[in-house]
């Protein structure tokens, strides 16, 4: 059993200069307190109490090639050596945008921006700009971004929800009015009928969604649903917009747009684009992209293509091979039936979604969630405990019920992951509901 006391000290005595010891809140408040790591390496992360533990964090979804990739770290080597900043360009942030207009279908042209909460304000204000209307509509339980015109809905209570047919704007943080969410409107996801009312009234900007739901759960849209919001968008004159900030680069090489074959106007991209170094993209049509140098939109940042992550960017797409999918895939579905045979021998009834490189467990649910409410009536208490229980045993996975596969969570990972999970199943199992 793995003990975190260096890293509680630690937290304890540096959250005299770091609020809260962490710098990011999604890092505050698991079971085991927040931890402090060293270094890490393949599918591994070291901690400062001399822990191995196998990571399904990836950064948060970004360590598509796991920790330390030599390829990478070796590119920003060679790029740190001739520089750091320069204000201007330089050739490996055009090597980076063609590899992404190559790759991407709905890619005619990029701008690079430093974290998806930037590039998700981008593309906000550039539909503003080119449709002349101010609404964008997003979805409850989809995530773009900490700020204030955004963070709304995301992970509302039941109980402050409201009607699952005209749900309730709910406020992400204190210190947000409804001044802030003042052009924003919130649908149930996976609802053709809801979106194609909305955009009726013609006023609608844009609509802004996650392909395949996966900041939370893992959850697949229905059979023509991005069909159908695509054709009402192009109906309603209303850009449509895919946040492939967790599914680029994770649902396959070309993103959830690729997998499900449908092109947005816009799409932005972070997390895994550049294996943990600070790069995101907001990609699109070029009539639309090309407003950002002729037509009025300003779009701006002093790290905007910094030539090291540029490097790390180039260096991560190229081994993004399909081969690296298909290899990986087998990892990652291996973990995954593997989970759902232990919980069926150890009878915990949970809902195990989502895809070859990232899924989601939902302890509780009878079938696969369809939107956030039905995900909202799993038991995140009894799989908290779980991933406390398998933290324990030396495996690290989101509370919040995600797990991110890497190209190093290979067999003998995967061997190791399933003997954690077994211990942690039967540790709870009597602590559930029936
Ligand atoms: C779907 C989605 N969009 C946007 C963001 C914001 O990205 P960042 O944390 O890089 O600002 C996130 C972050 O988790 C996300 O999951």
């Amino acid at each position: 059993m793995l003990k975190f006391e260096e890293s509680a000290r630690i937290i304890a005595s540096e959250s005299r200069y770091v609020a809260g010891g962490v710098n990011s809140n999604f890092r505050l408040g698991m079971g085991h307190g927040p931890l402090v790591f060293t270094h890490g390496e393949g599918a591994y992360l070291y901690d400062v109490d001399g822990n191995k533990i196998i990571d399904y964090y990836c950064g948060m979804g970004a360590m598509v090639l796991g920790h330390s990739p030599a390829g990478v770290q070796a590119a920003v080597k060679q790029q740190v050596e001739k520089g750091i900043l320069f204000a201007g360009q330089s050739p490996v942030e055009y090597e980076a945008a063609r590899i992404i207009c190559e790759r991407i279908p709905s890619a005619e042209r990029l701008r690079f921006g430093s974290s998806g909460s930037e590039v998700a304000q981008a593309a906000m204000r550039l539909t503003r700009a080119a449709t002349g209307r101010r609404t964008i509509v997003k979805f409850e339980g989809h995530y773009h971004g900490w700020f204030d015109n955004i963070l709304w809905s995301t992970a509302p209570s039941l109980a402050d929800a409201g009607p699952a047919e005209d749900p309730n704007l709910v406020q992400g943080s204190k210190g947000q009015s409804m001044a802030d969410a003042e052009g924003l409107d919130v649908l149930q996801w996976n609802d053709l009928a809801a979106v194609e009312a909305r955009l009726s009234r013609g006023d609608v900007a844009a609509v802004l969604m996650e392909a395949a739901m996966c900041n939370q759960g893992a959850i697949s849209p229905m059979p023509g649903y991005l069909e159908g919001v695509q054709a009402a968008c192009r109906k309603y004159g209303t850009i449509l917009i895919f946040d492939e900030v967790i599914t680029g680069f994770r649902l396959g090489q070309k993103g959830a747009q690729g997998r499900f074959n449908v092109t947005p106007d816009l799409s932005i991209f972070a997390k895994a684009i550049a294996n943990g170094f600070p790069v995101a993209a907001i990609v699109g049509r070029a009539d639309l992209m090309d407003m950002f140098a002729t037509g009025g939109v300003l779009h701006g940042g002093t790290f905007n293509s910094q030539p090291v992550p540029m490097a790390a960017m180039v260096a991560t797409q190229q081994a993004l091979t399909p081969e690296h999918y298909e290899r990986t895939s087998v990892y990652g579905t291996r973990l995954r039936e593997g989970i759902k045979s232990i919980f069926a021998e150890t009878g915990i009834k949970a809902q195990v979604t989502g895809y070859e490189l990232m899924f989601h467990i939902g302890f509780g649910l009878d079938a696969p969630a369809r939107n956030y409410r039905d995900l909202a009536h799993a038991d995140k208490a009894g799989y908290a405990r779980f991933a406390g229980a398998l933290l324990r045993q030396g495996v690290r996975v989101l509370e919040r019920g995600a797990w991110f596969v890497s190209s190093e969570h290979n067999d003998d990972v995967v061997d190791k992951t399933l003997e954690a999970v077994r211990v942690a199943a039967r540790e709870v199992a009597p602590t559930l509901p029936a």
